[in-house]
């Protein structure tokens, strides 16, 4: 069994990862700022909630007062809106969840992780290509490999990994924001606006979180112990 923290463990993806590595029979630790998410996760599951904000650096040390083996820093959030149009608000606010999240979540976690642990981030294809109108959520993701390729680097020697998930759009609230953002934009119906999310993926369709979440319990088994530095996309062939 290891002990394993997955912060936006409320919802969407994180619910995935920790109902999938709970059922492998692991400790799961989620951790979000909102209780109510983290316990809707919990319910009927043997996994500890903690609320947390992984951009404030005491609330991420608070965290890690107990060990885990396998830290995955899956908080994000996307913005939409052209360079042209991004305050500098909306830019920091994507940068410190995104990108100094994951590296306080990776820092905190370091500090005491043993022997073969795991740190994996949940990327996104945004990480591997531009695009319209997420520059800022882009930048920040791009951020992210570079943090994990080199900390991949760092601690190759101590058997531990460092890894990155890189989905394209997937079947969560973030992707259904992503919808309805075109449905105003292009003042399209919800069928028509779906398609046009999910025309970047050759298979045209949404993401199960669950493959996400079997990627990351894949990543965190013995059999992964030489993936280091990896930005591994699960999108159907996007990227
Ligand atoms: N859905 C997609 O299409 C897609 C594609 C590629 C990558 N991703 C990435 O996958 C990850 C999960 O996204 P999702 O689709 O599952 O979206 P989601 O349902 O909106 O989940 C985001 C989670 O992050 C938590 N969070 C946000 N800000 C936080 C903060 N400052 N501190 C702690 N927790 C915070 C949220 O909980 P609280 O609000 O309660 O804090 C929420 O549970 C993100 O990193 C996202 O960028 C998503």
């Amino acid at each position: 069994m290891k002990r394993v923290l997955v912060t936006g463990g409320g919802t969407g993806i994180g619910r995935a990862i920790a109902h999938c590595f709970a059922g492998a029979g692991h400790g799961v630790t989620i951790a979000g700022r909102r209780l109510a998410p983290l316990e809707e996760t919990a319910r009927g599951h043997d996994i500890t909630v903690r609320t947390a904000d992984v951009t404030d650096e005491a609330s991420v040390a608070a965290l890690f007062e107990q060990e885990f083996d396998v830290v995955i820093a899956n908080a994000g959030a996307g913005t939409a809106t052209k360079v042209a149009d991004t305050t500098l608000a909306q830019w920091n606010a994507t940068l410190a969840v995104n990108l100094t999240g994951t590296f306080l979540t990776f820092r905190e976690a370091l500090r005491d992780m043993p022997q073969g642990g795991r740190l994996i981030a949940i990327a996104s294809t945004a990480a591997l290509q531009g695009g319209s109108n997420i520059a800022a959520y882009a930048a920040a993701k791009h951020g992210v490999l570079g943090l994990v390729r080199s900390l991949a680097k760092e601690v190759a020697k101590k058997e531990l990994t460092c890894n990155a998930i890189c989905p394209g759009f997937v079947d969560t609230e973030m992707a259904e924001a992503a919808i309805t953002g075109v449905m105003g934009r292009f003042e399209v119906n919800r069928e028509r606006a779906t398609k046009m999310v999910v025309s970047g993926n050759p298979q045209g369709r949404l993401i199960d979180p669950a493959e996400v979440a079997a990627t990351a319990l894949w990543l965190a088994s013995d059999a992964a112990r030489s993936i280091n530095g990896h930005a591994l996309s699960v999108s159907g062939g996007e990227i």
